[in-house]
């Protein structure tokens, strides 16, 4: 049986002092959690505020992004060894909006993800179809080769202890959730291509849905056979709305 984990992605949002109300708000609201995972990616400026405001609390912390190089030359990069440092246990890796505006390719995210293995941290590795790719009928085609990308550098054991979020580009941000049904629909078809390569690590794996995911709509999501918890944008945002959404995941 797979635990759920709910993490949220904070993007670019927040302030020192609100990102400290923030946290406190999830941590005191995850003291009454249990049979859940929580994990939440605040900007890396923060990260080591947050850290030190989940001292003691099962709140774990990621990263929203990693740089493919470990140390160097690499003006305004943030290395994993360096969110390592801080005691990081997750990185969110190929997240739409690192594909789409700063032209992160199927082959650069499959670096980043072995890179966060390497350190031994757990890569979130985020995939999804655009709208265009859904109403071309190649949604599970997207998937399949941004997974397969991952095949290549790191072997047919890449999916040990990894997370993978399915995240359709056109849920993000939008309002627009993919169906219960649809969402199931790939996450099984993942499940089974993850499969194909080694089953032991496709029945583990976590595979999390992400776009649009809320209070309203996480309970019937995170109950689909598949879905095994979500990766939260805007609902994050709102220590109210994290938390319970993060109880519908229990
Ligand atoms: P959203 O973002 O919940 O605001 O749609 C999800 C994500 O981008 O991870």
């Amino acid at each position: 049986m797979r635990t759920p984990l709910v993490a949220g992605n904070w993007k670019m949002n927040g302030s020192r002092e609100s990102i400290k109300e923030l946290i406190n708000g999830v941590v005191e609201g995850a003291k009454s959690l249990s049979g859940v995972e929580v994990a939440v990616c605040p900007p890396t400026i923060y990260i080591a505020d947050v850290i030190a405001a989940t001292d003691g609390s099962i709140v774990e912390v990621g990263s929203q992004d990693t740089c493919t190089a470990t140390k160097g030359a690499f003006t305004g990069e943030t290395s994993i060894d360096m969110v390592k440092d801080l005691s990081c246990k997750y990185a969110i890796i190929g997240h739409s909006e690192r594909r789409t505006m700063y032209g992160e390719t199927d082959e650069v995210v499959a670096e980043k993800f072995i890179t966060v293995k390497n350190a031994g941290l757990i890569p979130v590795f985020c995939i999804g179809e655009t709208l265009e790719e859904r109403e071309a009928g190649i949604t599970e085609e997207v998937c399949a080769r941004q997974i397969d990308a991952v095949f290549t550098t790191s072997g047919d054991n890449a999916f040990a202890d990894s997370v993978v979020a399915y995240e359709p580009v056109w849920a993000i941000g939008t309002g627009k959730t993919a169906s219960p049904e649809q969402a199931q629909s790939v996450h099984a078809f993942i499940r089974q291509h993850l499969a194909k390569r080694n089953a032991d690590n496709a029945e583990k794996v976590q595979i999390l849905y992400g776009g649009s995911m809320n209070p309203a709509n996480a309970k019937e999501l995170m109950g689909q056979a598949d879905i095994d918890g979500g990766l939260i944008g805007g609902a994050s945002l709102k220590a109210d709305d994290f938390m319970a959404v993060c109880q519908a995941g229990q």
